[in-house]
């Protein structure tokens, strides 16, 4: 059942910051955004402790949800792949409502992302550029959760992410990276199909290629947006 007058603590564990917004069901901003760096190196006790101070920052708010830049099954992290330390077995959720004692929902930020992006029709597929490269795959809205295509091999013996992540746009440079990011898409576009494929994350603004047809950038707030969707789809 959607419920008109919770309000959600949202909140994105990105690989350069960690963001909160309170939103109503709506997705209506109720106070400023707040971003603290993250923390380097990104242990799963440091980066718990700057959540922690993100959510503290909000007073007003009714549940959380949390985007994390891994594998997250029930609340719970298995992977980390651009942070330090070990993060199998971190749970997440469980943390985040005993810190701030309200009920939480963790997931994939390309996931989180892909809620905020989608409209909820056939099959719809979010691929994220930042830090590292999230994808996300939906059916009628419906999530099927930690894709991780970033991690698959790509061309030349290295993965998706080793091409279009934030280090091979700073190894190629922005021209040459949209080149890839390009050919990324159009290897990826007739494996699922999908009637759209969305791209968010804050390495869209460097892309410097016309995109395929069906292929669109959605703004950076669709990952806080997509928090509120998190809550919608059972299932989590
Ligand atoms: C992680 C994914 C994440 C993506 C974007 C990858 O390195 O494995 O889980 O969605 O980065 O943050």
């Amino acid at each position: 059942m959607i419920q008109t007058k919770v309000k959600t603590l949202s909140l994105d564990i990105g690989g350069s910051g960690i963001k909160g917004m309170v939103l109503d069901a709506g997705g209506k901003p109720l106070a400023d955004r707040f971003r603290l760096p993250t923390p380097r190196p990104a242990t799963p006790e440091a980066v718990l402790a700057t959540v922690t101070e993100v959510a503290n920052h909000f007073d007003d708010f009714d549940r959380v949800s949390v985007g994390f830049p891994g594998v997250v099954r029930f609340g719970v992290v298995s992977t980390g792949a651009n942070f330090d330390g070990d993060w199998n077995h971190v749970p997440l959720a469980a943390e985040i409502e005993e810190n701030t004692g309200k009920p939480c929902r963790a997931a994939n930020d390309a996931d989180i992302q892909g809620y905020g992006a989608i409209e909820g029709n056939g099959v719809e597929m979010v691929l994220t550029l930042g830090t590292g490269m999230g994808a996300a795959v939906f059916t009628n809205g419906h999530l099927v959760p930690n894709l991780e295509l970033g991690h698959h091999p790509f061309a030349d013996g290295k993965s998706y992410e080793e091409w279009v992540g934030d280090a091979a746009r700073e190894a190629l440079g922005n021209a040459r990276w949209s080149g890839w990011v390009l050919r990324a898409i159009e290897t990826i576009l007739p494996i699922w199909n999908p009637t759209h494929l969305y791209l968010g994350g804050g390495n869209t603004k460097h892309l410097q290629v016309g995109l395929p047809k069906g292929v669109t950038i959605v703004p950076n707030v669709a990952g806080i947006l997509g928090g509120i969707r998190l809550w919608e789809d059972e299932g989590h």
